[in-house]
């Protein structure tokens, strides 16, 4: 090997190591991980409730997005859905037979998305 190819060779090397630096300090490009949701336990018709879905790790910003039986939901009288940067809330004020049912919560960033899905169960009810 010729001393300008061995140059050549090094300086590629080089770059591709200055590459992988600039992809480790800009960071990870990471679509949202969701937290297991949660829903309390036991609930009666007429109880309040709060439904709560966090993201463990992703790339901001996340938008969030709340599905009841595959229905999309917005926010109206009935549900609100209160947004932080890294979750969102999904309140009912007052628990009716209507709402029982599976509830998700889907997460996406430009990378991708993740989605978690909990029954709403109402005690001595099927
Ligand atoms: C909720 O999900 C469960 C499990 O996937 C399913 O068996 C059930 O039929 C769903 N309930 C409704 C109301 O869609």
């Amino acid at each position: 090997m010729s001393m300008d190819s061995k140059r050549c060779l090094a300086t590629l090397f080089g770059m591709m190591y200055v590459v992988l630096l600039l992809q480790k300090v800009s960071g990870e490009q990471e679509p949202p991980v969701l937290n297991p949701m949660f829903i309390p336990p036991n609930l009666a018709i007429g109880d309040m409730t709060e439904l709560s879905c966090t993201i463990k790790r992703g790339n901001l910003p996340i938008t969030f997005k709340w599905y009841h039986n595959n229905h999309p939901v917005s926010d109206t009288q009935k549900y609100k859905i209160t947004n932080s940067k890294i979750g969102s809330q999904f309140l009912i004020e007052k628990i009716m037979a209507s709402d029982i049912g599976n509830y998700t919560c889907k997460a996406s960033n430009v990378y991708g998305e993740d989605s978690k899905t909990e029954s709403v169960i109402i005690e001595g009810k099927v």
